[in-house]
């Protein structure tokens, strides 16, 4: 535990605050570990009622003045900002998207509230813009990630003591990513082979290495694993069928079965059955020059050496929780433990990090967690030689990457310093670790604007997700009020609705009368949608306007094409001052549907425009519906047959059919010209 009054404190709080829902699992002393009072707790804070006295203006019910029309205005917002991409969460809302909205809708010291902060970039674009914040969230993961961007150490403080534990780390595990320099190696910028090498330069530096999943032929039972024969076809290359390299037998790749064998887990003590993997390819450094290589005796030796080393700190023993996403990995690599996420050789790596951070200064974590999921079996290599993990989900491929940590390390540190540095200004927040479904904590009546953007039905399973993270921090999800579908939890639709409707119940009355809350949601079920309006209702709110977030990510290729737009729809909704009762959704048909993007395609400048593509057109068409009453009726998949039986679509572009002639012709002319 930390040293220190408040800390004190609130270990005698705790009591206080146990019975509201969503705290964490975890040792007591491993909450107070990770807590810094009285800003940030890995549980329900007890302190928020004496932030609101300092900080919160009460709300005076007779001379209470405050008005605001609903934002007009679909938001663009890019992801390329240093502090989006400097730590992972599996979504974010771009802080400046929420900027807008917050200065747009309060005053400078007004509190700001996110019950779903997730990695807290709601509380920084409330102290960007010089408001008060205050954040809870279900995850201690997710708390921990917000509170190290909201209250980190000065950059230069944190890149000293980073730079020291880097040093510490590197003498002890250097050797690992350690490889020989051969002539048999090919230079990825020129494609030539390396053909001359000087003697100081006989040692590389690995950046990763590429595992390949080995197969059985179900014809001659040979083991088969691509890239290791001369005709191999490139790592992350995916064929519905091959040829068997041995007798040329044709082979469903779905149906091949995956080689298995037993080995000692020194973690567990136990047996395990494995799936077979080799290593196929080498990427390494020498200098400033990056080459290709197969592996060799050194490197197979290697492996060996590290895959057998006794990893001499703590490690997280942990068995991962039943769910959907954790099946993943179970049935495709029988993996049932947090540190089977991992090679041996990463694991060791990033324990000794944990370790050292723990002695020296916990903070550095944060830096070090940004990279765990890159740094695990999630990490896949596709054809084009990129790694990439698969968003939202524990999705181990057949063909991973495995990378160097400190490579990778380097490749982060400078969107990290640029994040510090922008949020060194001084910060009035708050932040708590519980349910949105109990908010208890927090007085009535007290916060002056909420933004919020919630899980979306069962999307994504963030508890699943958070728990190889959690494991590091020795505190975990309570999931029993995570507000998602799952079936292994038991929560269908039904019960997603339910406790969203408490979520929100609780915004509302929390929420001072007369004041907004926006309504982050992705695009999804018409099933989902209906619920979620049915909830925001259901709690008192009235839905004022519905507009459309296109998180673009805003390079030219992706603003030339239209697919590659990605919206989220935003929810505006005020607590009126007299409650109002709860309206019923009315039904809209397919006629609706038609009319409706008749209408709007009508209305657009005949030429290529965002507003013209599919994704930003049912966005469009939701968005009304939620904003006049409308029961949703369609899904993404009927609303794209009810497009493509009624309008035209040209270069990604829907028309009516009238405009498509118009279109064609300015095309023309554009082309003449
Ligand atoms: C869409 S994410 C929020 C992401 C966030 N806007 C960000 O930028 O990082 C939704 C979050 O809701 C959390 N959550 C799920 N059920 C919850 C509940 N009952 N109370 C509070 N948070 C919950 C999840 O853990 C997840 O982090």
């Amino acid at each position: 535990m930390k040293s220190g009054s408040f800390s004190e404190n609130l270990k005698k709080q705790l009591d206080s605050v146990k019975d509201i829902e969503g705290f964490p699992r975890a040792e007591v002393d491993d909450i107070l570990y990770l807590s810094e009072p009285p800003s940030y707790t890995a549980c329900p804070n007890p302190f928020i009622k004496d932030f609101i006295k300092k900080y919160g203006n009460p709300y005076d019910s007779i001379n209470d003045t405050y008005k605001r029309d609903p934002f007009i205005k679909d938001i663009r917002e890019g992801k390329h900002h240093p502090i989006y991409l400097a730590h992972t969460y599996h979504t974010k809302v771009p802080h400046q998207a929420v900027q807008k909205f917050i200065e747009y809708y309060t005053n400078p010291g007004d509190i700001i509230f996110d019950g779903f902060c997730g990695t807290g970039m709601v509380g920084i674009a409330a102290t960007l813009s010089n408001r008060e914040a205050i954040i809870s969230e279900i995850s201690p993961f997710a708390t921990f990630i917000a509170n190290n961007f909201l209250n980190s150490l000065y950059p230069e403080e944190f890149m000293k003591i980073f730079e020291e534990i880097l040093c510490d780390v590197r003498e002890e595990c250097d050797w690992m990513y350690k490889t020989n320099h051969t002539n048999k190696a090919i230079n990825t910028r020129t494609k030539k082979y390396a053909n001359y090498i000087k003697a100081f330069e006989k040692i590389g530096k690995i950046n990763y290495i590429v595992w390949n999943d080995v197969y059985e032929c179900p014809y001659c039972y040979n083991e088969i694993c691509f890239g290791e024969t001369p005709n191999e076809r490139k790592p992350g290359e995916k064929y519905d069928q091959f040829n068997c390299p041995y007798c040329d037998s044709i082979v469903n790749e779905r149906k091949a079965k995956k080689v298995m064998f037993q080995k000692y887990d020194d973690i567990l003590n136990d047996s395990i059955d494995v799936v077979k993997d080799k290593p196929i390819l080498i990427s390494y450094s020498v200098g400033k020059s990056n080459f290709w290589k197969k592996p060799d005796e050194f490197d197979f030796h290697l492996i060996e050496k590290t895959e057998g080393i006794n990893i001499p700190y703590w490690i997280p023993n942990k068995r991962m929780p039943k769910g959907r996403s954790t099946t993943q990995a179970l049935k495709s690599h029988n993996i049932t433990y947090v540190h089977q996420y991992f090679t041996k050789r990463n694991l060791y790596v990033i324990c000794k990090f944990l370790d050292l951070c723990k002695k020296r200064n916990f903070k550095i974590w944060f830096l070090i967690s940004s990279l765990l999921q890159k740094a695990s079996k999630l990490m896949a290599l596709n054809k084009d030689y990129i790694g990439r993990v698969t968003k939202g989900t524990l999705y181990v491929s057949s063909t991973r990457q495995e990378i160097n940590i400190f490579y990778f390390l380097n490749k982060n540190i400078a969107s990290f310093k640029q994040s510090l540095e922008i949020l060194k200004h001084s910060k009035k927040f708050i932040i708590s670790t519980q349910s949105a479904t109990d908010l208890s904590n927090i007085p009535s009546n007290s916060i002056d604007y909420i933004f919020t953007d919630p899980p979306f039905g069962g999307n994504i399973m963030y508890s699943e997700l958070n728990f190889i993270w959690e494991a590091f921090l020795r505190v975990f999800t309570n999931n029993e009020h995570e507000a998602i579908e799952n079936k292994v939890q038991g929560k269908s639709l039904q019960d997603y609705t339910k406790l969203m409707e408490r979520c929100f119940v609780e915004m509302f009355r929390i929420l001072k009368p007369n004041r907004w809350i926006t309504i982050e949601f992705h695009n999804s079920k018409a099933s989902v949608w209906n619920s979620i309006q049915t909830a925001i209702k259901n709690a008192g709110f009235v839905i004022s306007l519905v507009s459309v977030l296109d998180k673009k990510v805003g390079s030219f290729k992706q603003i030339t094409t239209a697919n590659s737009v990605k919206n989220d729809l935003i929810i505006n909704a005020f607590k009126p001052k007299n409650e109002t009762p709860s309206q019923i959704l009315k039904s809209a048909d397919l006629s609706l549907d038609i009319q409706f993007l008749r209408e709007q395609l009508k209305s657009l400048p005949i030429q290529p425009m965002v507003s013209r593509t599919d994704k930003m057109l049912f966005s469009k068409m939701l968005a009304h519906y939620i904003e006049n009453g409308f029961e949703i009726t369609s899904n993404s998949t009927g609303f794209y047959k009810i497009l493509n039986e009624n309008f035209v679509e040209l270069d990604g572009y829907w028309f009516i059919r009238e405009q498509i002639q118009i279109y064609k012709k300015l095309k023309a002319e554009i082309r003449d010209n």
